[in-house]
């Protein structure tokens, strides 16, 4: 699946599949505003870190195309941004997007190129270059992971980091992927996700619908299974890595890694290069997301728990660097200690 981020430059619009609707509903969400970008990211229509690093790219060329005709346009332009760059505060790859377009802006001032319109052509041509590139990101991702798949092997994964969550394949389904290509055999389980359902309403209906034998279990049945032999090994996503290579990722991935290490399980991170953080040291400075109550309190609308009660509503968690086996990028496969092997690619 590659269509469900389509940037059309003619009108111009940003056409997402709401995932907010997944599996029941298969529905766009058009953007015509950079704003309506950030509520799109804000809200969850389009979410995974790849996913709306590549949406904040494009709410960029939307915001050059609002600049057009506006004496402000340079004040309004540089706060449009700031505002994509904060949408959601967790993924690196918000504000990595953001800076590639500030770069261009910078190169386009020096060169005298300087007006909306000439940015707004050259924020869509490098959008449109993320994209591509992500996909053959994940790609690379799924080839460089083949060494660690065996036939017949049981992959769990937690929350989606599929196609939906990157600009297509996926990063840690991007694994899955390329192992039922090689013909591997391999199963899937996906944990749901609570509190919104990721795994359940998304990675279930990706592989589903790929014909990739999927099963779902609750969060809590994670060790039962470990401890049944029923897991060979676990792949996640990633959200931020930080340069010693602590992930931030959706919450519940530490709890899983936690289980996988006790019970001798190997868990592996699946990001591009571009989700890793060389300017944090350690997780600890990864910022972490903390959303509405309602999000926990409530499903589909109705109350679950008393009303006025309240809830923890973390959206992510640092696995701390010991817990992951390797981390599987786009440029090959990182072992600990990361601090060596990250720093490498780091190196000028
Ligand atoms: O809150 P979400 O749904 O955006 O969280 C997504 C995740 O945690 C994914 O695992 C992560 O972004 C990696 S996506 C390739």
């Amino acid at each position: 699946m590659e269509d469900h981020i389509v940037f059309n430059a003619d009108i111009p619009a940003l056409d997402l599949l709401d995932q907010r609707l997944l599996p029941l509903e298969e529905r766009r969400f058009v953007c015509r505003t950079s704003q309506d970008a950030c509520t799109a990211i804000k809200t969850m229509v389009v979410r995974g870190a790849p996913a709306i690093g590549v949406s904040a790219a494009f709410a960029c060329a939307l915001a050059a195309h609002e600049a057009e005709g506006r004496k402000d346009w340079e004040s309004f332009l540089e706060q449009a941004l700031a505002e994509i760059a904060q949408a959601r505060p967790t993924a690196v790859n918000l504000s990595w997007a953001v800076e590639k377009m500030q770069g261009i802006w910078q190169k386009a001032a020096r060169e005298g190129e300087l007006t909306p319109a000439t940015l707004f052509r050259l924020f869509t041509e490098k959008a449109l270059a993320m994209q591509a590139e992500d996909i053959a990101s994940c790609r690379a991702i799924g080839q460089a992971s083949l060494e660690l798949v065996r036939p017949n092997d049981c992959i769990l994964t937690h929350c989606n980091a599929g196609a939906l969550a990157t600009a297509g394949y996926g990063t840690a389904l991007g694994v899955v992927r390329a192992a039922w290509e090689a013909g591997r055999n391999i199963t899937v389980i996906a944990d749901e996700t609570r509190p919104l359902l990721q795994g359940a309403r998304l990675t279930a209906w990706e592989l589903h619908r790929d014909g990739i034998p999927v099963t779902l279990a609750c969060d809590d049945s994670c060790a039962c299974l470990m401890s049944r032999g029923m897991v060979n090994l676990v792949v996640v996503g990633a959200d931020r890595i930080a340069a010693n290579g602590d992930t931030a990722n959706k919450i519940g991935t530490m709890g899983v890694a936690i289980m996988a290490r006790h019970f001798n399980i190997p868990f592996y991170v699946a990001a591009p290069v571009s989700t890793i953080d060389a300017s944090l040291a350690s997780g600890d400075l990864i910022p972490i997301e903390q959303r509405a109550r309602e999000e926990v309190t409530c499903i589909n609308g109705r109350d679950i728990a008393p009303q006025g009660v309240n809830a923890f509503n973390f959206a992510f968690d640092v696995t701390p660097n010991n817990l992951i086996t390797a981390i599987i990028t786009d440029r090959g496969l990182l072992y600990p200690p990361y601090t060596d092997s990250i720093g490498r690619l780091f190196v000028a």
